[in-house]
């Protein structure tokens, strides 16, 4: 029996693929996470409760909070293969790109839900190896956020740490964005969490996904005033070339991560007294919103909150990593529990009937 396809739009846009009880989002600016708004999450709570929430579904009482902070703890150090497998990769390879190798290769241990715990615990501990002179941290009782901030900064600054949080939880989860998708797929394969967890960070490489935050700095640190900046806008949008940080598949009014951030900026900014790139990116936003109506994303502040927090531009897009992996174990988990291979059909438009 002939059986008839369906075709959708290119690059799945607007279609719907499955369901999901993990977060939503809207074109107006919504972000949910568990039926909680993520904005408000990342004003009162803590990356620990935030990830528990992404990973089991519902916030975590006070012992079940104590036992997960532990186990994060626990599972982050470094075995000595996951050890000789860091050092056989040239420093000066991407940080990512080292990520994404290291997770495909260390061992891991327990059932699937360990091993994906595993991975997102220790993604600090990897980023982090081999950064110089750090010393070790006064705090004994240092949460998530604080250890991993110290880990690449060597800044030891509870609140600054909490700054770093705010971000943290925001990048955490966002439904079925590229990489997530992609671990999707392959998890729908029964390959299970290495390989899908080594496809999403693959796919989260892209400067259209992960790898714009960064993009965002490069450019943001050439100008020397506001007129520098929307001259740049200007030039950019009449070669019809794309500005990194600006834009959204789901979000068109606004990204409701990228307007926090922002807020978090007017503080952070006077805190350090420096002003300047967040004047640049406001008059950014302004032009590029004027004449396109695009909004800014979360990658468009988020570089320059990092910058201000001392945080060097090559960890960037590995912090964005960490923080998605534990979206990644609810997903996993999400896709395994009510499996279908995701498999679509294709439209051939080559050439047929060819003799050889
Ligand atoms: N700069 C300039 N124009 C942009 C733009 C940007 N950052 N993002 C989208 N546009 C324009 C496109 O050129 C296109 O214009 P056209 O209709 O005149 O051809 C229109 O907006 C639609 O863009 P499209 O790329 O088709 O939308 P999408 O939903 O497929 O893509 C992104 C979403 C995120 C891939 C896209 O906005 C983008 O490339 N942004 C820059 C990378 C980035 O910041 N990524 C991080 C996302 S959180």
């Amino acid at each position: 029996m002939e059986t008839k396809s369906i075709r959708v739009a290119k690059g799945l846009e607007r279609v719907i693929v499955d369901d999901t009880a993990i977060s939503s989002t809207d074109s107006k600016g919504n972000l949910v996470y568990r039926g909680y708004k993520a904005t408000e999450l990342a004003e009162k709570k803590s990356f620990e409760e935030v990830a528990y929430l992404i990973a089991y579904g519902k916030l975590p009482k006070k012992a079940e909070l104590h036992e997960f902070s532990s186990q994060l703890i626990k599972l982050s150090r470094l075995d000595n293969s996951t050890i000789r497998l860091l050092k056989s990769i040239s420093g000066n390879a991407p940080k990512l790109d080292m990520l994404r190798t290291v997770i495909s290769g260390m061992p891991l241990e327990g059932n699937d839900e360990h091993k994906a715990l595993q991975m997102a615990a220790r993604m600090p501990a990897l980023i982090a190896y081999n950064v110089k002179a750090i010393k070790p941290m006064k705090s004994k009782n240092a949460n998530y956020a604080e250890r991993f901030y110290n880990a690449i900064t060597g800044i030891e600054d509870k609140n600054l740490a909490k700054y770093f949080e705010k971000l943290l939880i925001l990048y955490t989860e966002h439904e079925f964005n590229a990489s997530t998708f992609a671990l999707m797929v392959t998890a729908s394969t029964l390959a299970g969490p290495q390989a899908a967890f080594t496809s999403a960070l693959a796919t989260l490489k892209g400067p259209l996904h992960g790898g714009a935050n960064s993009e965002v700095l490069k450019y943001l640190l050439k100008f020397k005033s506001k007129e520098d900046a929307i001259r740049f806008v200007d030039k950019k949008l009449k070669a019809k070339e794309k500005i990194m940080g600006f834009g959204h598949r789901v979000y068109k009014i606004k990204d409701p991560r990228a307007q926090f951030v922002k807020l978090q900026l007017r503080t952070l900014s006077k805190e350090k007294g420096m002003y300047a790139l967040v004047e640049y990116a406001e008059a950014i936003e302004e032009e590029m919103w004027n004449l396109k109506r695009i909004p800014a994303n979360v990658d468009f502040y988020a570089a320059i909150y990092m910058y201000l927090l001392g945080i060097d531009e090559k960890f960037y897009l590995p912090i964005f990593a960490a923080a998605r992996s534990f979206g990644w174990i609810a997903h996993y988990k999400e896709q395994v529990a009510s499996n279908k291979l995701i498999r679509p059909d294709s439209n051939y438009i080559g050439p047929k009937g060819l003799k050889l």
